[in-house]
Order: C-alpha cells, then sequence, then structure tokens
C-alpha cells in the first residue's frame, strides 16, 4: 500500500519520500504513483502538468536515515509481522526528529504493543494510521490511539487526514480495531457458506453485490485483499478474542497454503483476470 499512500500525501501537495530496503523497489513504487497518475491524466481528472507537479514531490531514499532525518510524519506499511515493525520503528525512532509523527498502516497489529519499541519519550507521538485499498479511492483512515497516544497527536493526524480528503473514525486499540473487526467475520462465514456448498463462489458475490449494494462481494473482496493478509487479520482476532466466532475457515488456510493468494496470485476464491 505503500505507494498509494506516498501517492495520496503527493496528490495534497506534501513532500514525500519512499523507502524499501532495496532502493529498486523503491523506484518501483515511485514508477507505479508515475502510472497511477498517467490513468488520472487519460481519464482527464488531472493535467498533464499537475502529474508532473505531483510525480516530482516524489522522492526515493537509499538509507532510512536519509528518508527519516527531516521527516514530520513516517508511515510504515511493511508486511504484517511485529517483530519486523519493532525493528523497523527503533531504527525510525534513532533518526528522526524528535517532534516526528511516527505511524503505522497495521491492519490489526497493537499500537500499544509496536509503541512499546520506542524510546518513553517518543510513544505519545505513535499512533495507527491505517488506509484502506485502494489508498487514492478509499476516503477512509482508521486512527488507532495506542495507551499513550496524546490528543496533540491524535489531532494532528486529524488535521493531516482532513488536508489529504480522508475522513476519520477513531478505534481504540483491539485486534482488528473497526473495520477488520466487522469485515473480517463476514468474509470467514462467506468462505464457511462456500464451502459447505451452500452456494458457488459466483453467488454468494453477486448475493452481497446486487442484494446488499457492496461493491465487491466478500470472496471477491477477501482476493482483493490479499487470503494470506485475511488469515493473518483472523489469527490475530481469534488469538486477541478467543471466541470461535473470529477463527480462520480451512478451506482459507488451504488455499494459503497451496500459494493461491487471490488477485496477486492469479488465483484465489476465483481466477484472474476474472472467470466471468
Ligand atoms: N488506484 C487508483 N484509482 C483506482 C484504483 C487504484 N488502484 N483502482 C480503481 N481506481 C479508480 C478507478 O480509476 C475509477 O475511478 P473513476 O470512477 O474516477 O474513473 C474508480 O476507482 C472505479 O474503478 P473501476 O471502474 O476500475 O472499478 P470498480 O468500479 O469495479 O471499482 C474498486 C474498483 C474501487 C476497487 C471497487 O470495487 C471497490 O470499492 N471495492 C471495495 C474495496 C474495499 O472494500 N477496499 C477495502 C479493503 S480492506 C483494506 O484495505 C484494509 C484492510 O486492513 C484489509
Amino acid at each position: 500500500m505503500g505507494h498509494g499512500i506516498g501517492q495520496v500525501f503527493a496528490a495534497a501537495g506534501y513532500e514525500v519520500t519512499l523507502y524499501e530496503p532495496d532502493l529498486a523497489r523503491a523506484e518501483a513504487g515511485r514508477a507505479r504513483i508515475g502510472a497511477s497518475l498517467e490513468r488520472a491524466v487519460t481519464k482527464g481528472k488531472i493535467t498533464a502538468d499537475q502529474r508532473h507537479e505531483q510525480l516530482e514531490r516524489v522522492g526515493v531514499a537509499a538509507s532510512l536515515a536519509d528518508a527519516a532525518r527531516n521527516a514530520d510524519l513516517v508511515v510504515e506499511a511493511v508486511f504484517e509481522d511485529e517483530q519486523v515493525k519493532q525493528a523497523l520503528f527503533a531504527e525510525v525512532a534513532s533518526h528522526a526528529p524528535e517532534s516526528a509523527i511516527l505511524a503505522s498502516n497495521t491492519s490489526s497489529i497493537s499500537i500499544t504493543r509496536l509503541a512499546a519499541a520506542l524510546p518513553a519519550e517518543r510513544r505519545a507521538r505513535f499512533v495507527g494510521m491505517h488506509f484502506f485499498s485502494p489508498v487514492p479511492v478509499m476516503p477512509l483512515i482508521e486512527l488507532i490511539r495506542g495507551a499513550e497516544t496524546s490528543d496533540e497527536a491524535e489531532q494532528s493526524v486529524r488535521d493531516i487526514a482532513a488536508e489529504l480528503g480522508k475522513q476519520v473514525i477513531v478505534s481504540r486499540d483491539r485486534p482488528g480495531f473497526i473495520v477488520n473487526r466487522v469485515l473480517m467475520p463476514f468474509l470467514g462465514e462467506s468462505m464457511r457458506a462456500y464451502e459447505e456448498g451452500l452456494g458457488s463462489a459466483e453467488d454468494i458475490d453477486t448475493g452481497a453485490r446486487i442484494g446488499l449494494n457492496h461493491p465487491m462481494g466478500p470472496l471477491e473482496l477477501a482476493d482483493f485483499i490479499g487470503l494470506d493478509v485475511c488469515l493473518h487479520i483472523m489469527e490475530v482476532l481469534h488469538e486477541g478474542f478467543g471466541d470461535p466466532r473470529f477463527a480462520a475457515p480451512p478451506v482459507l488456510r488451504q488455499l494459503v497454503d497451496a500459494g493461491h493468494l487471490g488477485q496477486k496470485s492469479g488465483r484465489g476464491f476465483h481466477t484472474y483476470p476474472r472467470d466471468k
């Protein structure tokens, strides 16, 4: 999601620096922003000059020190591994200005536990800033306050979100926060319904699309999010609440074990491009 997050900041006038441990990946992220802006030009949503200006605001850094040194805000969007995120934030804290807000785009990991990796004086300015895919399209940011997040940090993130044109909801720091807490049982139940042969994947999705006016059916949405990501979030919810209604369905585990991760691998509950 990193490039999508970078794109919305650049569009709002911020100077953005992308960092990946491998510089080529950061450059690929910048190229994806360029391609996305190119589509926006083709559709007449922005001018070619605006594309140029926005892309000019996006740079890449060869080191984390270079990326963080002058940052007002650091948004982390690495894969969902608590230890990896903690190690990253510990390093960011050694380079970023004291005044910087440090934010995680985690979809389910405890903000309080991530903050624990930081020096104590940094924790008040640490928050969850959860974006939704595709980031340029989805107008929501879920703001998560850890145990030590300050009112000032919350207000700063609210002000930034307003500049990005995103609406904010605030969640307490509980597994899955608000959106995934309500989404994952829906996706999980849809997978169980599919597994027991209640209906075809197509009919389950059509039911939600046409009958509930959802933009995507639940199986299609799980494929879009990534089945490995869904599995991880369900595991966090199940472990956090100890409630079987959050348990991942066997069909989800089996697809992930087989490497069928949804859209990104070409196959999940559906095959891609869509087998309509
Ligand atoms: N980047 C930028 N713009 C994009 C885009 C992308 N990756 N994908 C689609 N768009 C834009 C298109 O350009 C198009 O814009 P216009 O209407 O202005 O032309 C618009 O979105 C609609 O796109 P399409 O016509 O191609 O396709 P669509 O109408 O089928 O919509 C969709 C695609 C926006 C993805 C829609 O199906 C949708 O809203 N799906 C649900 C997405 C959702 O629920 N996301 C949240 C997932 S949960 C999550 O992210 C968090 C988590 O922790 C798991």
